[in-house]
């Protein structure tokens, strides 16, 4: 008898698909846990993917790949998605979810990059910095100091205080600003900044105002003509979250009449699908306006950080099932028991199920170390660690009921 201990299903065999160029450090990741990886630099159709996807148990994208119903059809081996990218929108979540499949993202690894940007923009829009370059390289020298401020002591509102929200926080204060935030949720304040009861008192109050929610239905045009006018005259906008978030229009007439004293957009409500198509907006042409083609996350750093990051999520679900952070998924973070085998079971949400597998447990005679159970409206998600001895039965039993998705057993 081999003395290597057995494992449920061997590393070597677990295949791994990075798509679009996924930064080298995931293949060097996957490859150190002795996971096989193909990789490919382009995204694939639904079509294409759904062949590709007959027998692969780990698949990376970016932006580009489209994981639709049809991709997913004969995914019979897909374990879990990862997308090396903050949005989720291009995989279809709840096909995925009901599948018994978690998909993972990396919502802190662009974190800093779009927050230092921020800094600068501040910083620039408050000494005109864009229209001294434009006009330098048109061979205009103007030395000026009318309207060009320090950030010291200036307000900084931030809407939206959440993963970048808190960063630009710190690193405004270190620059000596006062900060204020407004969110929908309570947020536990950084350093000094202090806390609006909403959006109105934040827009009067700030000399800058930065945006940092997601894209929602209550988010869409969150900055329109009105909110625009409760801004103090001479305050400037900054946004890169959503483009969906500033009314575009409006924004240009509140910097042409001079409302406004300056802006800085990274997104807007259409982009571009790549760098060959050309972009217009009615923002070009304004001046204190710096325009940026999405840029806020890219930066050498941030895709390294993707690259480590989702890696480590998805190694960790296949190795031990913990879903923490997954998007679409019920979250289960079960430590590992000692001496004990454990079953993954994704099930229908529907009443029952648990008993059905206490009982077939108990029919055996087997002990249970540990025990976690999440669910959503639809899906059921069991992590259970039991009996060596047991297992193999016990996961073939629940394998068998009705309301099973997909079960599987780590050794
Ligand atoms: P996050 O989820 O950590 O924070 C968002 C915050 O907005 C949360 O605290 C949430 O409670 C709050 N929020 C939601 N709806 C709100 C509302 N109606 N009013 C006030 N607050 C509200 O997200 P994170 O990572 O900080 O990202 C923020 C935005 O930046 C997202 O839209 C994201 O897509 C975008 N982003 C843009 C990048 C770029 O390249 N320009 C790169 C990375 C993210």
């Amino acid at each position: 008898m081999s003395q290597t201990p057995r494992t449920s299903f061997p590393k070597d065999q677990i295949k791994v698909l990075l798509l679009e160029n996924i930064h080298p450090l995931a293949k060097d990741i996957f490859t150190g846990e002795g996971f096989q990886v193909e990789t490919a630099s382009g995204a694939l159709s639904p079509t294409q993917l759904r062949e590709k996807l007959r027998d692969v148990h780990v698949l990376g994208i970016r932006s580009k790949t489209n994981v639709t119903a049809e991709a997913l059809a004969d995914a019979k081996r897909l374990l879990t998605i990862g997308a090396f990218c903050i949005g989720t929108n291009q995989i279809d979540l709840d096909t995925a979810r009901l599948k018994g499949i978690p998909v993972f993202n990396a919502p802190f690894g662009n974190t800093r990059s779009v927050a230092e940007m921020v800094l600068a923009e501040i910083i620039m829009l408050s000494r005109q910095l864009g229209q001294r370059t434009q006009e330098m390289h048109k061979k205009v020298w103007k030395k000026v100091s009318t309207q060009c401020f320090e950030v010291r002591g200036k307000t900084l509102g931030i809407i939206g205080y959440g993963n970048i929200g808190t960063q630009v926080s710190t690193l405004a204060e270190a620059l000596g600003m006062t900060v204020i935030f407004f969110d929908i949720v309570a947020k536990l304040p950084r350093g000094n900044a202090k806390a609006c009861n909403s959006i109105t008192e934040l827009l009067k109050e700030a000399d800058f105002v930065t945006l940092h929610v997601p894209a929602t239905p209550q988010t869409e045009n969150m900055i329109s003509v009105e909110e625009l006018k409760l801004m103090k005259p001479n305050s400037y906008l900054i946004n890169a979250s959503r483009g969906t978030v500033v009314d575009v229009p409006a924004l240009a007439d509140a910097l042409k009449s001079k409302h406004l004293a300056g802006a800085a957009i990274d997104v807007f409500p259409e982009e571009p699908e790549n760098n060959t198509e050309s972009f217009a907006t009615e923002l070009q042409g304004i001046s204190n306006m710096i325009l940026t083609p999405h840029i806020g996350g890219a930066t050498e750093e941030a895709q390294a950080n993707i690259g480590g990051e989702v890696p480590a999520a998805l190694i960790r679900f296949v190795n031990s099932g913990a879903t923490p952070n997954s998007v679409n998924f019920p979250i289960v973070d079960l430590p590992p028991t000692r001496k004990s085998h454990r079953i993954l079971n994704v099930h229908q949400n529907v009443p029952g199920v648990l008993r059905e597998i206490n009982r077939i447990v108990s029919d055996l005679g087997a002990n249970i170390a540990a025990q976690a159970l999440a669910t959503d409206a639809d899906i059921g998600y069991l992590v259970m660690d039991t009996d060596q001895e047991l297992s193999t039965k016990i996961k073939q039993e629940i394998e068998a009921l009705k309301t099973s998705i997909k079960t599987r057993i780590l050794y």
